[in-house]
């Protein structure tokens, strides 16, 4: 447990970025946790699939899918690698990553660095041959510079479906120029259909990633397309190019989307709004700021069946994942819950 802390405290001496590379190469290693599937009174079934417990490792911490197994490792649930694009590309100019550690909060406008969807393959492939059953989502993006961004959602979908045990339209990233208008009604049908096209059938779950910073008459168009369109469920949200009242840190001024603590009440607003607005009917992954049990509980009774964290990883490290487990099983107990089901959505009970 000490070891964690000590490397956490000389991981966050580095540059982010740097640091970031860091624990991916060191994850890859074999010098992570093992405490793979930690399957507790949690367990849950969503999308027909059977959840050893509900949080989940967000995307963007394997963009490449170069540690899904060790990430699972750490004790999540289900781990969500991405965003991946069709072809690779270097993202945006460094720095483009920040820690507002005062806020325990991170900004991050690094537009889909990665190495595209072949390299991608090929991990996922070799991943899959070792483990056929483990929960890993994929998280698809498009490339800055593509005009038809249903060709790039279909083209990287048709791709990686088979090693993916759900797929994730990810329309709601900050950094890629266009790419959040894709969720508009029209834009937003398409896409589901494109990519709904190109997977055929069997296809893995196909849920649809949002930004907390959508305005109520785009939340309705969502809403709207969860019933017209084969989307299995949604996942709020994703950063926000909003800076919530109350940042200190000297780096609130850099552009890109905020994630972190201060990320919480707004994502668990729209997580509650787009519980309401789709009554219950599509399960909802709720996240943006989780940093205990606590939160991941207020996430599921505001709608969420599943809950993923990033930055709170952060800021307290790999023993922060059974921790939250461990609190979250309390809190259910102590509410007289004794499923995860009973607790989704109370609040609006
Ligand atoms: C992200 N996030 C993200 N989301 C996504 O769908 N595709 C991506 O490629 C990325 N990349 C990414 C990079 C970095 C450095 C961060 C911090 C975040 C967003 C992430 O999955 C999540 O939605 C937000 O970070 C909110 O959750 P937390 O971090 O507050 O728990």
């Amino acid at each position: 447990m000490k070891s964690f802390a000590l490397i956490g405290r000389l991981l966050r001496a580095l540059p982010p970025e740097a640091a970031h590379r860091l624990t991916i190469r060191a994850l890859a290693a074999g010098l992570g946790p093992r405490r793979r599937r930690i399957t507790t009174s949690l367990s849950a079934t969503v999308f027909g699939l059977e959840f050893p417990n509900p949080l989940g490792l967000a995307a963007g911490f394997d963009k490449d899918a170069e540690v899904v197994g060790p990430a699972l490792d750490l004790g999540f649930g289900f781990v969500e690698t991405g965003s991946i694009t069709p072809r690779p590309q270097p993202g945006n100019p460094k720095p483009r990553m920040f820690r507002l550690t005062a806020d325990q909060a991170v900004i991050n406008r690094l537009g889909f660095g990665g190495r595209g969807m072949e390299a991608a393959a090929e991990r996922l492939a070799a991943f899959r041959r070792r483990d056929a059953t483990a929960l890993v989502g994929i998280n698809i993006g498009k490339n800055r510079e593509t005009e038809d961004a249903a060709a790039d959602y279909a083209a990287v979908a048709r791709r990686l479906a088979p090693y993916a045990s759900y797929l994730v339209i990810n329309v709601s990233s900050p950094n890629t120029p266009g790419l959040r208008a894709l969720q508009g009604k029209d834009e937003l049908a398409r896409l589901v259909d494109a990519v709904r096209d190109a997977v055929g059938d069997p296809a893995p779950p196909v849920v649809v990633k949002i930004a907390p910073d959508l305005e109520a008459d785009d939340r309705a168009a969502v809403a709207a397309v969860t019933q017209e369109a084969e989307i299995d469920g949604l996942i709020i949200g994703n950063t926000t190019v909003s800076r919530p009242p109350g940042l200190t840190d000297p780096a609130r001024g850099e552009e890109g989307g905020l994630s972190g603590r201060p990320l919480m009440p707004l994502s668990t607003a729209v997580l509650s709004d787009m519980y309401v607005r789709t009554a219950g009917r599509i399960p909802l992954i709720g996240l943006g700021g989780v940093a205990s049990g606590g939160d991941a509980y207020v996430k599921i009774r505001a709608g969420a069946s599943l809950v993923q964290l990033y930055t709170a990883l952060v800021y307290q490290g790999p023993d922060l994942v059974p921790a939250i487990l461990e609190a979250l099983a309390e809190r259910l107990a102590a509410d007289g819950f004794s499923t995860i089901y009973e607790a989704i959505g109370a609040d609006h009970r």
